[in-house]
């Protein structure tokens, strides 16, 4: 069997799983921050390599934190500095193989190396949060993965 046949991608992550993992969880309630705990206790558990799975929400033009997985971080970001605020002015998701050689990143957790960050839009296409994911390694997120979890956080607002 092919790795496109199973739906595990070459990172080893099977989003469809994981995907009907989410949508069986979250049938019980739309509450916004019910659903965003949940993603994030999904994907920390079953991506090994995450060393911080969370969410920063948009509030009162400030990024602040929300609902994750992992230890202690900034409970806000530095107005337009870093991956999670370049997710949210450019409305696009950011996938960082290097972060010391990204400009302005903030070091919240001095073990991350790599990370992933993904816009959240509520139905009306207004963004009030980012998905963050860190990783202990380098290179641990790539395209796929950035547009398979965007999928997923759809869902928080379906
Ligand atoms: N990586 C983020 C900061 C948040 S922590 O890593 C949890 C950034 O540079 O936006």
């Amino acid at each position: 069997m092919t790795i496109a046949q199973n739906s595990i991608n070459e990172n080893n992550r099977d989003y469809k799983l994981l995907q009907a993992q989410y949508a069986g969880l979250i049938e019980v309630t739309a509450n916004r921050i019910s659903r965003m705990s949940t993603l994030a206790a999904l994907l920390h558990s079953s991506m090994p390599q995450n060393s911080w799975t969370g969410f920063y929400l948009c509030e009162d033009g400030e990024l602040i934190v929300g609902p994750f997985q992992g230890p202690v971080a900034c409970l806000k970001l530095r107005k337009d500095t870093g991956v999670c605020w370049a997710a949210v002015n450019s409305g696009k998701a950011q996938v960082v193989p290097d972060v010391h050689a990204f400009p302005g990143h903030i070091a919240c957790d001095a073990a991350s190396c790599s990370e992933v960050v993904v816009p959240c839009r509520d139905k009306a296409g207004n963004i009030y949060a980012v998905l963050d994911i860190d990783s202990y390694k380098y290179n641990s997120y790539n395209e796929t993965d950035a547009s398979e979890l965007a999928r997923l956080v759809e869902m928080i607002c379906l």
